[in-house]
């Protein structure tokens, strides 16, 4: 039995205020979130959506200290930038807040304070990094030094970016404060961890058994999380930019901005309801839907959670509708690679068409699988759909209104059986609209609704009222009146989609009152309604609109290669007798798997013409174990034997990595005897 709820929380992901939004993060996230949210409302349902800037965090900080201004200065600006071209775009926040707002740093204080009480934390003490001379300990991103992998000499503490490899800072040869350039040295610090493992029995059977419904992506990424097994995770930092953690002997440290970002949903709705918040968090019949991102799906499906539960009075979440990846042009959106569409860009150059954005990144959406944004689909969805087919339709009907009827809703005579066989075909439309809203399948919801204005479409071009006109008008009436009563149905069932568009219609149409309900209904307007005149609902986009936009791309595309050069540039030449030291061979894999709590890292068993030797590679977020076994490797074969988590890795596995940081594995043309030497 489907669980019966009085009122739906959603919360959308907090963006990082370090820099504005983009294409990626609205199809993920705030679109989808916004159409729920406004159907919801259309219905009569009660509903909030909260969204917040995410304020705290180390690339904050270090992006303040590159510009020489502060981390709250750096926040600032992001957050109007990012809360306005929200509001721009029709997203429908009943709040949007931050976590650097008073009534943010108090829940979140509170909220960690409660637990600690409460003895939900363990302590931990261990050696980290600290910075002497600046008198900070360094959290991994402000250490650098050579990789021990590459010997790139610009790897940071948590990541070498040139060879992908996912780093401790103490793996680092040569490591340097960024701070300060001084040599860090070894410091005892004591944290406080929240024991995942001692919620993974209830996490289990809540997710697993009681969530089947939950989509495949976020149900079997749990899952994976669950079998490699939780551990203890650290919910502090020692970092002077976050919620200071409130307990004596805590000076200099803050909770980890995953521990208090998603309390900012909390806060939030706090700052909206300040009397009344707690029936939406706290009461059974309040359904809690997260709209995320898949990067956020652990700490949204499995920490979050466990903090709710360690507190003991909130409610967990009923569904965690996550995304996967929008792409650009065929890369992966980077902000730090300026590789995006900025939404406060395109409402400045493409005024009047947040629409299209609106429908372009539904129809396309990464709901199962990544997806790749194109102005070319963009310019085509806009033509060929919004234009030819939505805006084609509204526009006939009105303009032959306008020129049979001068504005006003003609009565509707004696239908026809093709009349009848049309109305019925559009009033199944709601249910199937629903059906897939209900699942948050949202593509589909959106192309049920154009489905609507094909039956339109397909309705004037049957009927051929303007051949009628001469002969039949009373027939003409009928038509054009059920040609209206369709486009009052598009008027609501767009809202959600397409709200400015559908808000045109309602005008043209004189409907100043709405509801969900009436979706279906063949008699929404009155006959003698008066109409206004017609207006385009959409315009063609040109050509030269689109290669400009590709043109911006490939600008970037140029100035990152350059930068890439110049980050990247051939080393010295090595003598040959240095080359010959290297030993690359073939190698056959036999077997490869996850390594447990490494997300980065795949344990390889390859047949290297001898014997099986163990390898531990750094391409786990590039490839799925399964797709590389019986696959033939380049691996070096005389590089000294390493431990990586615990595991003696024999070799290293040979990548070419895209200017994208994405690992491709490089593998022979042919197939070759393992053991087989690259020269
Ligand atoms: O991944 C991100 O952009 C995070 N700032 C999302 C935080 S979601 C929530 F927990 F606030
Ligand atoms: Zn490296």
């Amino acid at each position: 039995m489907e669980k019966k709820f009085k009122r739906t929380l959603i919360t959308t992901a907090l963006p990082y205020a370090n820099g504005p939004v983009h294409i990626g993060h609205l199809a993920g996230v705030y679109v989808p979130a916004d159409i729920y949210a406004r159907y919801l409302r259309l219905k009569g349902e009660e509903v909030l959506m909260i969204g917040g800037s995410d304020e705290h965090g180390v690339p904050i900080t270090i992006k303040a200290k590159n510009e020489g201004i502060t981390p709250q200065d750096v926040v600032d600006r992001y957050h109007s930038i990012i809360k306005k071209s929200f509001e721009d775009l029709g997203i429908s926040f009943d709040i949007y807040s931050r976590t650097t707002s008073d009534i943010h740093k108090k829940t979140a204080s509170d909220f960690f304070k409660k637990l600690y009480d409460k003895g939900e934390f363990i302590e931990k003490t261990s050696e980290q990094y600290y910075d002497e001379e600046a008198k900070q300990f360094l959290a991994d991103r402000y250490i650098t030094g050579i990789c021990p992998h590459c010997k790139n000499e610009r790897a940071y503490g948590d990541q070498c970016e040139a060879c992908g490899t996912s780093l401790n800072a103490t793996d680092l040869i040569n490591p340097k404060s960024t701070i300060t350039g001084a040599t860090p040295v070894m410091k005892e610090t004591k944290h406080w961890y929240l024991p995942l493992d001692k919620h993974e029995g209830w996490l289990r059977q809540w997710i697993l058994e009681d969530h089947k419904e939950w989509k495949t992506n976020v149900y079997g990424q749990c899952k994976s999380w669950l079998d490699m097994g939780l551990q203890p995770r650290a919910v502090s930092r020692d970092l002077d930019w976050g919620v200071p953690v409130p307990v004596e002997g805590a000076e200099g440290k803050v909770l980890y901005v995953w521990f208090d970002a998603p309390i900012g949903y909390i806060s939030n709705t706090i700052e909206l309801l300040p009397n009344d918040w707690e029936k939406w968090w706290k009461s059974e019949d309040s359904k809690i839907v997260h709209f995320i991102g898949k990067d956020n799906i652990v700490f949204h499906c499995i920490v979050f959670p466990a903090m709710l539960k360690a507190d003991g009075t909130y409610q967990l979440p009923e569904n965690v509708p996550s995304n996967e990846f929008l792409n650009l042009e065929g890369d992966k959106i980077s902000t730090s690679r300026n590789w995006a569409v900025w939404l406060h860009e395109y409402l400045e150059e493409f005024p009047g068409k947040q629409d299209v954005l609106r429908y372009v990144l539904t129809a396309n959406a990464p709901e199962t699988k990544d997806n790749d944004f194109t102005w070319k689909d963009f310019q085509a969805r806009n033509n060929n759909e919004l234009v030819a087919v939505l805006g084609n339709f509204v526009n006939r009907a009105m303009v032959l209104t306008q020129k049979y009827f001068d504005c006003k809703v003609p009565a509707c005579g004696e239908l026809t059986d093709y009349d009848r066989a049309t109305l019925a075909d559009f009033a199944d439309v709601k249910k199937y609209v629903e059906d897939y809203l209900n699942q948050y399948r949202f593509r589909d919801a959106l192309k049920e609704a154009m489905n609507l204005a094909r039956i339109g479409n397909k309705y004037l071009a049957d009927t051929e009222p303007w051949k009628l006109a001469k002969t039949d008008m009373e027939r003409v009436a009928t038509i054009m009146n059920i040609s209206l009563q369709i486009t009052a149905n598009l008027a609501i069932a767009f809202e959600p989609f397409l709200p400015f568009s559908a808000q045109k219609m309602r005008d043209f149409l004189g409907m100043d009152k709405f509801d969900w309900a009436e979706l279906g209904r063949t008699n929404i307007l009155a006959t003698g309604t008066q109409l206004q005149s017609p207006e385009l609902l959409f315009e063609k986009i040109e050509d030269s609109v689109v290669e400009a936009q590709v043109q911006k791309l490939l600008d970037t595309k140029k100035a990152n290669e350059a930068a890439n050069y110049k980050a990247n540039p051939i080393r010295e030449n090595i003598d040959f007798e240095d080359f010959m030291k290297l030993d690359i061979r073939v190698g056959t894999v036999l077997e490869c798997q996850k390594v447990p709590k490494a997300d980065k890292l795949l344990q390889f068993k390859i047949n290297d013409g001898l014997e099986t030797r163990t390898i531990v590679s750094g391409i786990a977020k590039h490839y799925a174990p399964e797709d590389l076994i019986g696959k033939q490797v380049c691996f070096i074969a005389n590089l000294a034997p390493r431990k990586l988590k615990g595991i003696m890795s024999e070799g290293m596995i040979l990548s070419a990595e895209n200017h994208d940081g994405g690992l491709s594995v490089i593998m022979p043309s042919r197939e070759v005897k393992p053991g087989s030497e690259v020269k």
